[in-house]
């Protein structure tokens, strides 16, 4: 039975844990672990009992102020104590078994080294300790192991001594200076490339940034330790914040469950999002690199200096430094650029960062995982490292950034670590920093309805509604919020949803497509943006706004920049929206108008498809649509990267949402129908833009480079949709002579997903086979590279015909369940990223997911949760996926021995 926990009962701890000294004796079977805790009872509270959390680890001892103790109790997962003393020394001795870990939390072996993972709940599999991120102690860290195979003995803070001792065995002695909770605990053991660099801080502090890798592999370290300066550079130009220590070390593992982990001063990463060299890994990884890199370097002052009260508050940390990290990226790719370029570099990030939302955050907060970015309840917590959480949370923090500007938010957060630097805090706390900055911009206001989206689940939508008046040349917007309850609100009768306060960025123009200024002098919670832009502010059900001096009836551009993270329900002819596409100076908006335009399309094609059970030779896609592609595909004044995005359809996951019941075939084939025919009626175009996008000299993962090879690769894919047997050439030709991974995988990909069956003649053979070659070409040339591997596990999960096809894969010998990115490439891709063969109308494939569900559980059941909420939407499909998608979901819900993890999503699917 599992158990839930509330933000409501909240106790603060009754001991303060002012030191802790640990002593490992490392060694894969059988770790001893000593445990030294200065303990001071708090007097402010009522004496009780002491309880430590202990998971899956021997107890072996137990003493107080050095005296042996048999005074306690073992129950369950807890260690409990009733000291008398007001102030002691407790001491728990404990053993674990690193190899036999396969859920990769706590202390584990991958491959010849150790490692750990605390957060949220794994310094318990290490120790008995309070594990709870608002206690808060000074780590003094002993680590002993054998020299030979563990050279490097690495944890958090300064490296204080070092010792060889008997049996070939040595230890170090690691010291952090700064109070953290157990979850940022951290150590690593094994032998390394290392790639290292002194800096300087902005103060003049040298400081030593280090780069382990596995054997071996230190020759692709350059970019990540490039990142981790760039990173601590912009943290002290953008916010002001210094590194406050000497020495700052990154370490990759092959093995883990997440992206990385922001340790004090000893992050470790998951190695794929560490290694990179321009022939294995594609831009997107640099990309990722350089994102994960600076979310982990920002965590050290949000989230590790300011740490969380409680596991609710994760928003707190992981919000807002997913902002940062936005923000970090936004200004890299913007870097050295002209103004115009600029600002496209821009705009595809917050397309990027927007289109991720949209993917994974609106399906979440529209089904049995629904839950405020602040969540009132949790059965496990590690299922509440969300998109919600991080996606949204960081939406929630740029909204304020919006509401307060550039200045008035680095004011706040300036305020913020001036109240904070040191504590555990909550969401609340933050808000109240950034507030006492607002109130004072807006005497009279305050941020209380902006707290709503701490406190609401849900997507809101808001309406738009236009009323133009000729002869006042008067113009009045009326916006209308609205939000039902989602997930567990359902079940409360006695939660009634409160407006949000939203900040809706919008402009107008005229039917050419000229921008109209507009005065707002005259207008409440209203004012003006670039480009004759209004931030309005909604903060009530209800709110209008009339503009004068509108010489026509406007085109509206709304939401720029996606300013809060809504639905916008608009009535807009298409004459409008095409309007838009071509003329909107705000090139968020421009992108979302076509964007808007093709999912319109997508949709009535698949409602037809629908009506007409199958018999698609008469479809045909509406010449508007074609006309806007044409418009873009010659438009050279843009950015070939913006260009891309213009360029591009909408997803199938973004276009499900969309779509009540939602039937995955018919839009798999809609969306087929309409790319097909941009491809085929713009073939020539697409064939040219194919060929003036070819990036010479060294490879670099700058916009502009990023951008070509992105709109050349978009041009090959719509291309090799309709078979272009030039196309096809092309395609051949790019792969064998890629001098870079992203053009490799593209040439692959473009061939793998539209030709893999094509018994079309190439050259003496056929186009089949030549594909079948090449993809083994790839993965011999790369087999040693497990990055790689993944990215050829995953390009078969995505375009594989059927479920019968990823079993096979299965049994490959390359193929391991164990290793995460592994078992992602394969099982999560094809579940998640491979509408047509696993939405197979037999129920095959969710049959196989099930099964599979529970083998990974067995093995980690944190990586088997995430996998298991690929059903999170059963409800709102069509039959017969409905029932099927139900009947595996049941399959895995009653078997026995499911961990807690994945027994909270599968319940609250099949009873929310
Ligand atoms: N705090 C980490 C981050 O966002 C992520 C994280 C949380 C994590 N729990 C984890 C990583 C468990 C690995 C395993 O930066
Ligand atoms: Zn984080």
């Amino acid at each position: 039975m599992s158990t839930t926990i509330y933000r409501k009962d909240y106790q603060p701890y009754p001991y303060h844990i002012e030191k802790v000294s640990l002593h490992f004796s490392l060694d894969v079977t059988r770790t001893v672990v000593t445990n030294t805790m200065t303990v001071t009872r708090k007097a402010d509270m009522p004496r009780s009992a002491l309880i430590l959390n202990g998971e899956d680890i021997q107890l072996e001892s137990v003493s107080i102020d050095g005296q042996t103790t048999t005074d306690y109790t073992l129950q369950g997962e807890q260690l409990i104590l009733h000291p008398t003393q007001d102030h002691f020394e407790l001491t728990v001795t404990s053993t674990c078994n690193p190899s036999a870990n396969s859920t990769l939390m706590g202390l584990y072996v991958s491959g010849n080294s150790f490692f750990t993972q605390c957060e949220a709940e794994g310094f318990r599999r290490i120790t008995f300790y309070p594990d709870r991120p608002d206690v808060m102690s000074e780590f003094f860290v002993t680590l002993e192991a054998d020299k030979a195979k563990y050279p490097y003995l690495l944890s958090n803070g300064n490296l204080i001594h070092t010792q060889d001792l008997d049996n070939g065995r040595h230890q170090c002695q690691w010291h952090d200076p700064f109070l953290k909770p157990c979850y940022l605990f951290a150590l690593v053991a094994g032998d390394f490339d290392i790639r290292e660099k002194t800096s300087k801080t902005r103060s003049g502090r040298d400081v030593l940034l280090q780069v382990y890798s596995d054997k071996g592999n230190g020759d692709q370290t350059l970019w990540a330790l490039d990142s981790l300066e760039r990173a601590m550079f912009w943290d002290e130009q953008r916010f002001n914040l210094e590194l406050d220590l000497d020495r700052f070390m990154v370490v990759a593992v092959r093995d883990f469950n997440m992206g990385a982990m922001e340790n004090k001063g000893l992050n470790i990463f998951n190695a794929a999002y560490v290694l990179a060299d321009p022939e294995t890994a594609t831009d997107a990884n640099f990309e990722g690199i350089e994102s994960v890199i600076g979310h982990e370097y920002f965590h050290n002052w949000t989230g590790n200096r300011v740490t969380c009260r409680d596991w609710f508050q994760l928003s707190l940390k992981e919000g807002l430094t997913v902002f940062r990290d936005q923000e970090f990226s936004a200004d890299m790719m913007a870097r050295n650029l002209p103004p115009q370029a600029a600002l496209s570099a821009r705009t595809v990030k917050r397309i990027d960062d927007v289109t991720r939302l949209r993917t994974a955050q609106f399906p979440e907060d529209a089904g049995p995982m629904a839950h405020p970015i602040r969540p009132d309840s949790y059965q496990e917590i590690g299922n509440f490292y969300t998109a919600t959480v991080y996606e949204k949370g960081a939406e929630v923090i740029r909204m304020q950034h919006t509401l307060l500007g550039e200045q008035g938010f680095q004011a706040g957060m300036q305020e913020y670590f001036h109240r904070h630097d040191g504590q555990a805090v909550t969401c609340d706390d933050f808000v109240n920093a950034m507030e006492s900055v607002y109130c004072r911009q807006h005497p009279g206001k305050d941020l209380s309805v902006f707290r709503h989206w701490y406190s609401q689940a849900g997507t809101p939508t808001v309406q738009v509604q236009m009323d133009y008046d000729e002869t006042k040349q008067a113009c009045t917007i009326t916006l209308t919020q609205s939000c039902p309850k989602v997930g567990v609100e359902k079940l409360r009768q006695d939660f009634d949803k409160k407006p949000y306060h939203i900040p809706f960025h919008i402009g107008m123009l005229t039917h050419t497509g000229l921008p109209i200024p507009l005065k707002v002098e005259h207008l409440d919670n209203a004012r003006t943006t670039e480009n004759h832009g209004v931030l309005l502010e909604l903060q009530t059900q209800t709110q209008s706004w009339t503009f004068t001096h509108i010489p026509e009836r406007p085109v509206l551009s709304l939401l720029r920049d996606f300013s809060a993270p809504v639905y916008v329900s608009y009535p807009y002819p298409a004459e409008e929206l095409a309007v838009l596409c071509a003329h909107d100076v705000n090139p968020f908006a421009r992108w979302e108008a076509a964007q808007e335009l093709a999912s319109r399309e997508i949709l009535r094609i698949t409602q037809q498809i629908i009506k007409q059970q199958g018999n698609i030779s008469s479809i045909t896609v509406d010449t508007a649509l074609l006309k806007v592609w044409l418009h873009n595909l010659t438009d050279m004044q843009l950015d070939a990267g913006y260009r891309s995005w213009l360029l591009a359809l909408p997803t199938e996951k973004v276009l499900l949402e969309r779509l009540s019941p939602m039937q995955p075939q018919a839009l798999y084939l809609a969306r087929r129908i309409v790319k097909e025919s941009i491809a085929s009626t713009h073939r020539d175009l697409w064939m040219q833009t194919y060929r003036t996008q070819h990036t010479t000299g060294e490879y670099r993962p700058d916009p502009i480079s990023v951008g070509q090879r992105s709109l050349k690769n978009l041009a090959l894919n719509y291309l090799l949709s309709i078979q272009d047997n030039e196309a096809i050439s092309l395609a051949k030709m790019q792969y064998d002579s890629a001098a870079n991974m992203t053009d490799r995988l593209g040439a692959l990909s473009a061939l793998m997903h539209y030709n893999a069956t094509s018994e079309a003649i190439y050259g003496n053979t056929t186009v089949k086979a030549m594909v079948a070659q090449l993809n083994q070409d790839f993965y011999q040339h790369f087999e040693n590279n497990p990055l790689v591997v993944d990215k050829w596990f995953a390009l078969q999960a995505t375009s594989a015909p059927n479920v019968a096809h990823i079993r096979e894969l299965m049994q490959h010998p390359a193929f391991v369940l164990r290793n995460p990115n592994r078992a992602r490439a394969l099982l999560f891709q094809f579940c998640m990223n491979n509408t047509r063969a696993f939405h197979d109308e037999d129920g095959s494939a969710y049959a196989f997911w099930a099964e599979q569900v529970i083998a990974l559980d067995a093995l980690n059941p944190e990586v088997a949760a995430r996998f298991s909420r690929v059903m999170d939407s059963w409800q709102r499909y069509a039959e017969p996926f409905k029932t099927l998608m139900q009947k595996a979901l049941q399959k895995v819900a009653e078997h026995q021995g499911l961990s807690k993890n994945t027994t909270e999503i599968v319940s609250k699917a099949l009873s929310i």
